[in-house]
């Protein structure tokens, strides 16, 4: 009776890692921290509750499944702002969509560019290893072969997509890139999304950027795709984008983003959506637009980011390879075999992190050998959680 299809891909990070520590008691004398969600636990602003309150009467409609004009206007006017874009180069009714969260688009999209599964050579579907496992579940669900490749630390933890074989290339249906990088926390340039571009549309392939930490970032801005697109004069074909609201905002439980792009994509996508349903409720897409219009309160967010990053620098410099992500929220440490080490900071420290291992596909990849700290509590947990690596893993 069950398809089995996920089986290939086995049990998710969380699952994996339930189960790593299972019958492993913590530490009785530390109260447990757990570090191991890239769940945002900074407040929000209040203007969502009452909008959402203001808006409550709309919860008797079903909500346009594009998104609202108001919300696309949003969403497109903060994407002019942060990326410098041209007049019209988005056009908020033909290249936008509204998603239940990015990671609702990011699963769905295959869907659309991935041929009939009876169809020769097999599609492909290009994934950075390790990855956000979003992007694995939806590649095998549309029928695709998912194709892992390296992000190797030596080259800024980016995958060389442009160096696989032609033949791989050219079965390649979709080829996503996370940029601001989930776990890493680099970032792409402006060159290396330009190969790939340009990369997709010789080889006529979906390139979805992942930008959901686009607005969570140190000192620069990182670069997006689309701004890359509209520097070089190129039109939208073969690209689109996602974004969300979960860690601009730290509102992870509206369950709100957005997919931009080629027009041709974004209208499959919502002829799609209109079987799948996965609409987002009128008061939701209200709160949604007055954030996107709102960049103050993304300024307070990114620096508390800031603050907890320098107090990880001053109490982990010079070990496990620390380095200052240029972006998003997570520390990834190289600590050696990723499994011993969770193990022991649950069982020394009661403090839960993620292995890197679970994060990638494959015997050996570069997760291997790192943990990652989501670094979403406040300044004293985090003080707390850095000084229980220390004494535990030095
Ligand atoms: C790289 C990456 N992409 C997408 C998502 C999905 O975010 P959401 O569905 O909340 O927008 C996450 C969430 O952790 C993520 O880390």
């Amino acid at each position: 009776m069950l398809s089995r299809r996920l089986d290939v891909l086995g049990d998710g990070p969380f699952a994996r890692i339930a189960t790593l520590l299972d019958g492993i008691p913590p530490n009785p004398s530390k109260a447990v921290l757990d570090l191991s969600l890239g769940e945002p636990r900074h407040a929000f602003p209040d203007f969502v509750g009452d909008i959402l309150h203001e808006n409550r009467a709309l919860l008797g409609r079903y909500p346009p499944l594009r998104g609202t004009p108001e919300f696309r206007q949003a969403a497109a006017g903060w994407l002019n702002r942060r990326y410098a874009l041209p007049q019209d180069f988005i056009d908020p009714d033909r290249n936008l969509v509204i998603l239940s969260g990015s990671r609702e688009g990011l699963f769905l999209i295959p869907q659309v560019v991935v041929p009939d599964p009876g169809s020769h050579p097999r599609a492909a579907a290009l994934i950075p290893n390790p990855y956000y496992p979003a992007y694995a579940g939806a590649a095998v669900s549309a029928g695709a072969e998912p194709v892992f490749v390296d992000a190797d630390p030596a080259q800024g933890h980016m995958p060389d997509f442009a160096g696989l074989p032609t033949e791989t290339l050219d079965r390649t249906a979709i080829c996503y890139v996370c940029s601001p990088a989930n776990p890493q926390g680099t970032m792409a340039g402006a060159d290396y999304l330009e190969v790939l571009i340009r990369l997709a549309r010789k080889h006529d392939f979906l390139l979805a950027v992942d930008e959901c930490y686009a607005d969570i970032y140190d000192s620069t801005p990182p670069v997006g795709a689309l701004e890359v697109c509209a520097n070089l004069g190129l039109g939208l074909d073969n690209l689109v984008v996602f974004h969300s609201l979960s860690k601009r905002s730290s509102v992870p439980g509206l369950r709100s983003g957005f997919v931009a792009g080629d027009a041709r994509v974004i209208d499959a996508f919502v002829q799609l959506r209109g079987y799948a349903a996965a609409s987002v409720s009128l008061p939701v897409q209200a709160a949604s637009a007055a954030l996107w219009s709102d960049d103050d309160h993304v300024e307070s967010a990114r620096q508390s980011y800031r603050d907890k990053f320098d107090l990880a620098e001053r109490e982990l410099a010079g070990k496990f390879e620390f380095y200052r992500p240029q972006a998003a929220m997570f520390l990834w440490l190289r600590t050696g075999d990723s499994e011993a080490a969770a193990t022991a900071l649950w069982q020394n420290a009661s403090l839960k992190v993620m292995p890197g291992g679970y994060l990638g596909n494959g015997d050996k990849h570069p997760g291997n050998d790192y943990v990652r700290l989501a670094m979403v509590t406040d300044m004293d947990s985090t003080a707390d959680a850095l000084q229980r690596i220390n004494s535990t893993l030095s």
